[in-house]
């Protein structure tokens, strides 16, 4: 888990895990006031960074279908959806979609 802090207060985190090579974000968030300022790009980048350290070769994640701007953040960093998980969230039910990212060369 990382966090990102401004003048002392938390305005963001991500949390990442690794097993045998596949690592997975698990969760993400940018406080609602430190939205479009380049902390969620820098959170992401700095979780692959550390999951790649502890050796992932590839990224896994879920995101609802219709969260368009994680999903947008997501596509930008070279995640690409390779799944589907139907009814995978609740309060709102809403699928989700799986999205991969290769580490090491990007293949
Ligand atoms: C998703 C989230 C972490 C993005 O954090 P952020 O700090 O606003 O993201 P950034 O400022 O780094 O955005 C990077 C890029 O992602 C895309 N993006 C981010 N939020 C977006 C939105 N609401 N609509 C469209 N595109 C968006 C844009 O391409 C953006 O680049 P730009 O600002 O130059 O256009 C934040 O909106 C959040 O905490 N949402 C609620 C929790 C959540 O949905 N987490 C993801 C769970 S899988």
């Amino acid at each position: 888990m990382l966090i990102a802090e401004e003048y002392g207060e938390l305005c963001g985190y991500v949390v990442g895990r690794e097993v045998a090579g596949s690592g997975e974000i698990l969760n993400l968030a940018v406080s609602p006031d430190g939205r479009r300022r380049g902390l969620g790009r820098r959170l992401l980048d700095a979780g692959l960074a550390v999951l790649g350290l502890r050796g992932a070769e590839e990224i896994f994640l879920e995101v609802r279908e219709s969260n368009v701007g994680a999903r947008a953040l997501y596509a930008a960093a070279g995640f690409r959806p390779v799944g589907q998980r139907t009814g995978y969230y609740r309060y709102p039910s809403e699928n989700a979609l799986v999205l991969r990212l290769p580490l090491g060369g990007r293949t």
